[in-house]
């Protein structure tokens, strides 16, 4: 099974949502509670935010597309002062995972800024597969936020990587 990652095009918005709530279940349900999950994801991933996010110039919004069309991941990263890449969002479908598509969405959103010197993210402390993937491409953990997203009982840790130091921009 192939996918194609490619830019988001207006009118996927609908369809990015429904995969984010989908992994998002899949993910945090367990930890967080079906309920709570839905409150997240119906708020973070409402169409019209993302629709505004896909025409937004300045945001990379990516999607993984497989070959019957379906839409099986997505990350979104942007450029914060000018050489900081935040990554705000990867994730792929749990059937698709485990065979490289985070890896290649994760090169793709670094290599839309290619003078960054560091890439920047925010993970669920309690996430520990994702905080190991990160591990595994070479980010390592320098911080705490102690909160997410204005969901202050959820607790994430901040993950870096330089990006301009020998290798520092290979995922492979
Ligand atoms: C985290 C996630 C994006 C990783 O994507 P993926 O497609 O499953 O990962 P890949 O197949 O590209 O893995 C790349 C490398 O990381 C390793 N890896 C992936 N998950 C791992 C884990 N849980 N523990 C250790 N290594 C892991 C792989 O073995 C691979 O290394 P290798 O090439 O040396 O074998 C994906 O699992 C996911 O969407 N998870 C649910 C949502 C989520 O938590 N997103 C992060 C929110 S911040």
């Amino acid at each position: 099974m192939t996918a194609e990652i490619r830019r988001a095009r207006p009118g996927e918005e609908t369809a990015v949502s429904r995969l984010l709530a989908e992994i998002w279940h899949a993910t945090h349900d367990a930890e967080l509670g079906r309920d709570k999950v839905a409150e997240i994801t119906t708020k973070w991933h409402a169409p019209p935010l993302l629709r505004a996010q896909i025409d937004d110039p300045a945001k990379c919004f990516l999607v993984a597309e497989a070959d019957d069309g379906r839409l099986v991941g997505h990350a979104m990263s942007w450029l914060d002062g000018g050489a900081t890449i935040n990554l705000l969002r990867l994730y792929v479908l749990p059937a698709r995972q485990g065979g490289g598509l985070g890896r290649r969405l994760l090169a793709e959103a670094v290599a839309a800024y290619p003078a960054a010197n560091v890439l920047r993210l925010e993970v669920q402390a309690q996430n520990a597969p994702a905080i190991r993937f990160y591990e595994r491409l070479g980010l390592r953990a320098t911080g705490d936020t102690g909160e997410r997203g204005g969901f202050t009982d959820i607790p994430a840790i901040v993950m870096e990587k330089p990006l301009l130091l020998a290798g520092g921009g290979s995922f492979s």
